[in-house]
């Protein structure tokens, strides 16, 4: 049994008086570390402020990283910068950084390796976009992705891999993928994680769902053999919504 990954996107969003009253409206509520792993990914200046106030049941991570260990790369945080101020994810390969940040899947690569040697766990995000969609290229797309992003990384490491299947038409726009199109697309991300790796590696791996996740649809898609979990933006800023997603995922 893979245990239920929720994850919080904060993405650009929330200052540290606002970071602080969520961590502190959150902590007593989430259900138990051994049933569900709950996760906030903050904007960086925030990441110490939640590091030291997380509960036991809740862990710190952060959007993005730099593939190099130091170096002269303004504005950019690397992976054991995180890691010394006790982060313990990193989301990796979103698509607002592939879109609007020039993000290559060599880069994501790169980055993922490094987020293994600096003891992080990654949450990988792939994803097809509407017109990839409408034109039956979502296999291909997401193939692709995941054969170049996975490049040279061990079994062991994939197995403790989190993929968020995020299409990008569904990501802040209100619309959700039913939740057949979405346990459909994470079966087949799992068949490719079986083909590049093995059987044992893709039934460890866990699979979360993202774009437009809510209240009033999280139940359904962890209904969902292949949904493991969900990467959630919107809906994570608000302390009782991401309360009741967390505790949705332990049903
Ligand atoms: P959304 O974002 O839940 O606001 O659609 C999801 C994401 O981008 O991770």
């Amino acid at each position: 049994m893979r245990k239920p990954i929720i994850a919080g996107n904060w993405k650009m969003f929330k200052t540290r008086d606002e970071a602080l009253q969520f961590i502190l409206a959150v902590n007593e509520q989430l259900p138990s570390r051994e049933k569900v792993d709950s996760v906030i990914c903050s904007q960086f200046t925030v990441l110490r402020c939640l590091v030291k106030r997380q509960g036991e049941n809740l862990r710190i991570g952060a959007q993005n990283m730099h593939f190099a260990d130091e170096g002269a790369f303004t504005g950019e945080v690397s992976g054991q910068m995180l890691k010394s101020i006790g982060v313990s994810y990193v989301i990796i390969g979103h698509s607002e950084r592939r879109a609007m940040f020039n993000e290559t899947d060599e880069a994501v690569n790169k980055k993922l390796l490094k987020a293994f040697e600096c003891d992080l766990t990654p949450i990988l995000c792939v994803g097809e976009s509407l017109e990839q969609r409408e034109g039956g290229r979502t296999e291909e797309v997401i193939g692709k992705q995941l054969e170049l992003d996975l490049a040279n990384l061990t079994k062991e490491q994939v197995k403790t891999l989190v993929i968020a299947y995020e299409p990008i038409w569904a990501i802040g726009t209100g619309k959700t993928a039913t939740s057949q199109v979405a346990d459909e697309t994470c079966g087949f991300i799992r068949k490719t994680v079986a083909k590049l790796f093995d059987k044992a590696t893709a039934e460890a791996i866990r699979i979360q769902y993202g774009g437009s996740v809510k209240t009033s649809n999280i139940d359904e898609l962890m209904s969902m053999p292949n949904i493991d979990g969900a990467l959630i933006g919107g809906a994570s800023l608000k302390a009782d919504d991401f309360v009741t997603l967390v505790k949705a995922a332990v049903k």
